[in-house]
């Protein structure tokens, strides 16, 4: 700072002071004076390091008007998806020069493991089903605090991909070294520059979502999908899986999400009268197969971090082995309908629950509204896009919905109780 130097856990707390920082390693002991700061290592030899200048600018932290931060956030993804995106694409195609990958090195992956926790765990589903799907490469997704502790078959042959809003998660960080302590490559997929994550992975890839404060994550994790999509497409391409035409077809639509993304959002007062007419809800399902099934495990934790309604999510097919019980006259079961291929047989599990009484809002894009129409009470639409590309904006109605039941309900949204925005400790 200016004539005073600051000590903090994280960087928002002295944004206002200054955006000149040091990162501290384990072990390493900082000497602070007024006009001075000296680094050391463990045995006291000093530390040279060079300060890092945070871009992010003060008005990142405060509402700027909004009643809460996470609709701030929710309405700042299409400026957050595009800063992900744009910069990264190059003639058509992803250029990851920057984080130094190349298609050669992609190329030689044979296996790969997804390690996070909470939404980050989430977009790494997202993350296998299109890697499966397009560069027929096997993808493990793990719980973070489940990796560390069971002895995993992993080796230099693993490419391992650890996602992480913060960087500073306690338990991705030991998957993170336990991964690279067996020989693995690591890839990071992280927001904050310079955290612990970032630093200690081989190469990073930030999503640029800018600094999220609601606990709840949003535009985290939709720049999650985002990079874990530019990811799948340019491994998908240097692995033969898919052609240059397709190549350029999907990196083209995938910059149309933005766009769509602000659609959606533009359509929120529907989803604010949506959640005035269910915030009394105790229970709500929410169902999808595929990738739906993916966006309906995070539209369910949505709405459970933060106006603390018991929901689940369950894959389409699956119902029938056990959750079909609790459904009864009245219960809400949002059900994600937007991938083609598989309407048809989620449309026979709608079925299943609307014949027990559910009532059901689905969520789809405009192309599907009529085949869904004789079986939805309420309807959400999101813009049409090539079908697996239109993830990334399905999310984003389930968010705003969660959100207007949280403050229906009155809850506090931003700083839901027992829950942390950043999980330091296991
Ligand atoms: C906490 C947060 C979640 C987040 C999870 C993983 O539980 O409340 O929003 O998804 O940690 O955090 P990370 O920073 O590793 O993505």
């Amino acid at each position: 700072g200016k004539n005073e130097n600051l000590i903090a856990s994280d960087i928002p707390a002295i944004l206002e002071y200054t955006r000149d920082v040091y990162f501290l390693n384990n072990g390493e002991i900082a000497v602070v004076k007024k006009d001075e700061v000296m680094l050391y290592d463990e045995v006291l030899n000093p530390v040279n390091r060079d300060v890092f200048t945070v871009e992010w600018d003060v008005s990142q932290a405060e509402k700027a008007g909004y009643p809460h931060f996470m609709l701030k956030e929710i309405e700042e993804q299409p400026r957050a998806l595009a800063d992900t995106l744009n910069p990264r694409v190059k003639d058509g195609e992803i250029n990851f020069d920057e984080i130094g990958i190349d298609d050669a090195m992609l190329a030689g992956i044979r296996k790969i493991t997804i390690i996070a926790c909470g939404t980050a765990y989430h977009a790494s589903y997202v993350g296998k089903y299109i890697i499966e799907r397009f560069a027929r490469v096997p993808v493990e997704v793990e719980i973070a605090s489940e990796f560390r502790y069971k002895n995993p078959i992993i080796d230099q042959d693993n490419f391992v991909i650890v996602v992480s809003q913060s960087g500073e998660t306690a338990d991705t960080i030991a998957a993170l070294r336990e991964a690279k302590s067996r020989g693995a490559f690591v890839l990071a997929i992280a927001n904050v520059v310079g955290s612990t994550i970032a630093r200690e992975a081989d190469k990073v890839l930030y999503t640029r979502a800018g600094l999220e404060i609601a606990v709840a994550s949003t535009k985290a994790y939709t720049t999650q999908l985002m990079a874990l999509y530019m990811f799948a497409l340019k491994l998908a391409y240097a692995k033969g899986g898919i052609t240059k035409e397709e190549y350029h077809t999907y990196v083209a639509e995938l910059q149309k999400v933005p766009e769509n993304a602000e659609k959606v959002i533009q359509n929120k007062e529907l989803l604010q009268k949506f959640a005035y007419e269910h915030f009394t809800e105790h229970s709500v399902f929410y169902i999808g197969r595929g990738l739906d099934y993916a966006m309906a495990m995070e539209g369910s934790l949505k709405l459970k971090e933060i106006s603390y309604i018991h929901s689940e999510a369950y894959a389409g097919g699956e119902l029938k082995h056990g959750t079909i019980a609790l459904v009864e006259e009245g219960t809400l079961v949002v059900a994600v309908l937007t991938q083609g291929d598989l309407i048809e047989k989620c449309l026979s599990n709608v079925k299943e629950v609307t014949s027990r009484g559910a009532v059901v809002m689905v969520v789809t894009q405009e192309k599907y509204q009529d085949l869904v129409k004789d079986v939805a009470d309420k309807i959400v639409t999101v813009p049409d896009a090539i079908d697996f590309e239109a993830t990334i904006t399905s999310i984003i109605p389930m968010q705003i919905f969660a959100y207007y039941m949280s403050v229906q309900k009155g809850c506090d949204v931003d700083k839901p109780r027992n829950l942390a925005k950043s999980v330091t400790v296991e």
